[in-house]
């Protein structure tokens, strides 16, 4: 476990001569994406309450990354890495903005491809000010990749490690943001859940049979709110590094998703899976 500092030249997880200074880039862009996500409330409630929450969520990706990055030797040493990992954590949802703006849903096939949008808009030099040329096309490569089925095989590196460690800790922060609509007596809210019907029974043989087989759900299986939940759930097994499990495990919110799962055999044996997924992260 690393030590909480005040001062970020002394934070124990930064190494080298210019971490000091990612501390303060990243104090720096992080004063720039709040600047520019501030441009989109308009007043309307249901609006503004959807662009806080991925402002929310995008600050605590970026403090797992933080953490998977100071578990995982790949971005001990390697401070290029570490530094697109981290901005990359920050700005991977910057399209998300725009696109609520625009279209008021968080789907990507009903509006547009928000990691796309993220990436072409991180050309715009008000972002990245301090970083070369290597560093704006790997933060925005990981930004582009971070919403992707799957990753395309053979990245180069250290885009595979950036990019895997950023979904990685993009994924355990969704769980947290989704198990909070999932709690017990709450009515889940539509856009969030990708206005999929809430039947408390209603689950697809499909989504079970790809969470049990070890693949992600795909969104394309997803028929009510517990697939949704099954969805999560699936996540545990795409996880890349044993930091991020170690860190899911730590968490305990997957715990409250499978505990709102129905009762029966067949999500008794998602449950055990997923436990036992966990578990390898220990
Ligand atoms: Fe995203």
């Amino acid at each position: 476990m690393r030590k909480k500092s005040r001062t970020p030249v002394s934070d124990p997880t930064l190494h080298g001569r210019k971490e000091g200074s990612l501390a303060l880039v990243l104090e720096k862009e992080t004063q720039v994406f709040t600047s520019y996500t501030e441009t989109f409330y308009s007043g309307d409630g249901n609006l503004d309450k959807h662009l806080k929450l991925k402002y929310a969520h995008s600050l605590r990706v970026l403090r797992n990354a933080r953490e998977i990055a100071g578990e995982e030797d790949a971005f001990r040493d390697n401070p290029q890495a570490r530094r697109a990992l981290l901005l990359s954590a920050l700005y991977h949802d910057l399209g998300r903005f725009e696109q609520l703006r625009r279209y008021r849903t968080f789907r990507d096939a009903d509006s547009v491809n928000h990691g796309l949008l993220g990436a072409r808009l991180l050309a715009d030099p008000r972002f990245l000010v301090g970083e070369n040329a290597d560093g704006r096309k790997l933060t925005r490569a990981a930004v582009l990749l971070h919403n992707r089925l799957a990753l395309p095989p053979r990245l180069p590196s250290p885009l595979d490690v950036v990019s895997k460690a950023l979904r990685d800790a993009d994924k355990i922060d969704i769980i947290r943001v989704l198990q909070e609509e999932f709690r017990p007596g709450r009515v889940p809210d539509k856009t969030i859940v990708l206005d999929l019907p809430d039947d408390p029974g209603k689950y697809s043989p499909k989504a079970l049979e790809e969470l049990l087989a070890g693949r992600t759900v795909l969104y394309s299986s997803l028929g009510s709110v517990n697939d949704f939940r099954l969805l999560l759930c699936s996540w545990v097994s795409g996880l890349e590094f044993s930091a991020s499990r170690r860190l899911l495990a730590r968490d305990g919110r997957l715990e409250t998703v499978m505990e709102s799962l129905p009762r029966n055999a067949d999500m008794d044996r998602a449950r055990s899976y997923v436990r036992s997924r966990l578990e390898e992260g220990k």
